[in-house]
């Protein structure tokens, strides 16, 4: 038997675990009509045969109807989830793994004009920052009903197979009572901490006397809010100690800080750039402090890491969630000491912020995660061997070569840069994207380890294509910026990209005309404001940067608040002069020569500003020459069948009999999405070539 401390089994009561390492809850927004149906079910089987010891569903089931799922969460308050909860518990057990669900009531954190439209409650008026909504003060009924709600959802979860329940109590009802920020009451759940913690010991109670003191019961809760007037972390310890000691909670998953506002979120689960594993220390104090098993997540996205972290005696089980969504083999491979075929979470933080803006958690790097059902994590060889070309090596192009590489084809990218990349290459630039450069190691080793060649530094054209007698091309050369979208002055202006590649030098009164909204406009905004200059982000939308989201706004915030940058939202750049006026020695008299001319898609805006460097962050215009310069020699003349690629068929259209191959572009070469749109563009066309 190994002796890694990961893979050490764990006695959790009656139940044992395989090994050390979990998914912590978490909610990828996948439920139809609030049931674990089949893309559900696909999503946790495949961790579960990739061999991680738990894994813990939902993330925030509701308990209540005035829980309302603001992001698609299960709705347990129902009796008609208990078989899909069944179904779901059996297929994850019988790949040997056990299962859990979090059970919640969301209180304040939710909204009220979703589901029911019923008012939201809390032991406060005090509105969450982050979703909005003004609660009702909770009532006596409102107490006992809830209490009772959670009560059936816990007994519905032991029908339906459940391993055991974990009650969430950061951010949510649970500790909004706990909270002295949140908690206004008197009398019995008001004040005192122990009237605070009053509600958490009677949902305890009384979920106990429904399942029993053998079913298991754990607590995920912040212990220590890190705000002023907040819980603090010597409240945090006692109640640690008081769940210990009522004798009804046979589990700690430990979290510190706050989740009202994106930064608070954002520092409980860190994402790209910040610090790796920041709160393991204070969840080995909670552990130190108490006798009941700990687990802890955040941000422990390699094993070296969650192996010290149990070895260490900080936790009992270790969480790695968002790895998990990257990579769900992550302990078979350990197991078969192929720990360096992980394909990496690199903390770009898409997944989490998607479920927030109503869209269903997909992973940057891995399309086939919440895809399980039509897209698989392993790709099957071809029956016959094809010649394979592919042009460009950006994540579309390198993605394409390891499916071709893993189906058994014969592979060659043509890149014209000295090295692999793409846009990526750019946006690693800066020192907090740089994790986002794994996407392209992980497929560079795979595409070794394939045999795939790689020709850098060519130009490719169709007679370098004609060559290799393909059976199969692939462009994905990507595209280049769009800046020339003013009525005038289009030669005036640079590119998001110059500036981030270092091949301009940032000027002193910067505008940045951002109407794509994505990072390209902020990182640019981040290299100049550190240079010390002025910079203006303008942008005709209601809010600026809205490809970025919620969390991966924050670092960027941090950054450019404090470097006192001017948001500047509805307005629109229409065009640019030049300011040619000479003074009597020869020098321009206007430092600030670029006159721009703003105005608003509302009408009220019609003025002349001055900088002296103007930026145009549009998006990318695709790179397509080659394309359809092969476009009349290839048997599809390009076309790719959608419903086929849906569908997951091989790709058959023939439109000229002649040809000699088929083509197919993906990625910015056809239009300008982003990275995971590119990937998967590039797997689900190959995984049928
Ligand atoms: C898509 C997504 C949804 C999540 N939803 C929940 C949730 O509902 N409840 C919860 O306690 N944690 C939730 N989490 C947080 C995770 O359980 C975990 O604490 C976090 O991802 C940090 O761990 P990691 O760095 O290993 O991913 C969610 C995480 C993700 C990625
Ligand atoms: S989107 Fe980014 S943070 Fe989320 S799982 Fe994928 S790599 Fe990790």
């Amino acid at each position: 038997m190994s002796n890694d401390p990961l893979l050490q089994p764990y006695q959790l009561k009656h139940l044992t675990l395989r090994n050390r390492i979990i998914m912590t809850s978490h909610e990828p927004a996948y439920p139809e009509d609030g049931m674990p149906k089949g893309r559900y079910r696909a999503y946790h089987v495949e961790r579960a045969k990739g061999g991680v010891a738990m894994t813990m569903t939902a993330g925030s089931a509701a308990v209540s109807k005035d829980s309302p799922p603001v992001f698609n969460n299960l709705l347990v308050y129902k009796d008609e989830v208990v078989p899909w909860i069944k179904d779901l518990t059996d297929a994850v057990h019988e790949e040997g793994a056990a299962i859990m669900i979090q059970l919640t009531h969301l209180g304040r954190r939710t909204r009220w004009d979703k589901g029911d439209w019923l008012p939201v409650v809390s032991p406060s008026h005090n509105r969450e920052a982050a979703h909005r909504a003004f609660p009702k003060k909770i009532e006596d009924w409102d107490i006992e009903r809830i209490i009772k709600d959670y009560a059936d959802a816990a007994e519905r979860m032991k029908a339906g197979g459940m391993d055991g329940i974990e009650l969430q109590a950061y951010g949510h009802l649970m500790d909004q009572f706990w909270s002295p920020l949140t908690n206004d009451l008197d009398g019995p759940y008001g004040g005192s901490l122990d009237n605070r913690l009053r509600f958490t010991f009677d949902v305890l109670t009384e979920m106990r006397k429904r399942v029993g003191p053998d079913f298991i019961i754990g607590m995920r809760y912040t212990a220590d809010e890190m705000l002023a007037g907040g819980l603090s972390k010597e409240e945090g310890l006692e109640v640690s100690r008081k769940l210990e000691a009522s004798g009804m909670v046979d589990f700690l998953n430990v979290i510190r800080g706050h989740i009202d506002s994106d930064p608070g979120l954002t520092d409980v689960i860190p994402i790209q750039g910040m610090a790796n594993n920041p709160h393991l220390d204070f969840a080995g104090e909670i552990r130190a402090a108490t006798n009941l098993p700990v687990f802890h997540a955040a941000k422990i996205p390699d094993v070296a890491t969650a192996r010290y972290a149990v070895d260490s005696g900080k936790v009992d089980l270790v969480g790695m969630t968002r790895a998990h969504m990257t990579d769900p083999h992550i302990v078979q491979k350990i197991i078969e000491k192929r720990e360096e075929e992980i394909r990496p979470c690199v903390g770009a933080n898409y997944c989490l912020d998607r479920i927030y803006q109503g869209g269903l958690a997909f992973c940057i790097h891995n399309p086939s995660t919440g895809r399980e059902e039509t897209l698989p994590h392993q790709i099957t060889p071809a029956e016959t061997k094809k010649k394979v070309v592919i042009v460009g090596a950006g994540p579309g192009g390198l993605e394409a070569a390891r499916v071709a590489g893993e189906r058994g084809h014969d592979v060659v990218v043509f890149e014209v840069a000295d090295k692999p990349g793409g846009q990526i290459l750019l946006t690693s630039q800066s020192e907090r994207r740089k994790e986002m450069i794994s996407i392209i190691d992980w497929r560079m080793a795979q595409c070794e380890r394939l045999n795939v060649r790689f020709k850098f530094n060519t130009w490719a054209e169709a007679d370098t294509i004609a060559e290799e007698k393909p059976d199969v091309v692939v462009i994905a050369t990507g595209g280049m910026p769009h800046t020339e979208v003013l009525a005038k002055g289009n030669e005036h202006v640079i590119s998001a990209w110059d500036i981030i590649s270092g091949d301009v030098k940032p000027g002193n009164n910067v505008l940045i005309f951002d109407d794509a909204g994505d990072h390209s406009g902020l990182q640019a905004a981040e290299v100049i404001a550190k240079s010390g200059a002025k910079v203006e982000i303008m942008t005709p939308d209601r809010s600026f940067a809205p490809e970025v989201m919620a969390m991966n706004l924050v670092p960027y915030m941090r950054t450019l608040q404090s470097l006192d940058t001017t948001f500047t939202v509805t307005y629109r750049l229409h065009a640019v002069e030049k300011d040619t006026s000479v003074a009597d020695d020869g020098s321009s008299c206007n430092k600030n020569n670029l006159k721009a001319f703003i105005g608003s898609d509302y009408g009220g805006v019609a003025e002349e500003r001055y900088y002296d460097q103007i930026i145009v962050n549009h998006g990318i215009i695709p790179l397509d020459d080659l394309y359809f310069e092969l476009k009349p020699d290839s048997s599809n003349q390009g076309e790719l069948s959608h419903e086929q690629l849906i569908k997951g068929e091989v790709q058959s259209v023939v439109r000229n009999p002649e040809g000699q191959f088929q083509l197919f572009r993906i990625g910015d070469a056809v239009s300008s999405r982003n990275t995971h749109a590119a990937i998967l563009d590039a797997l689900r066309l190959m995984k049928d070539i």
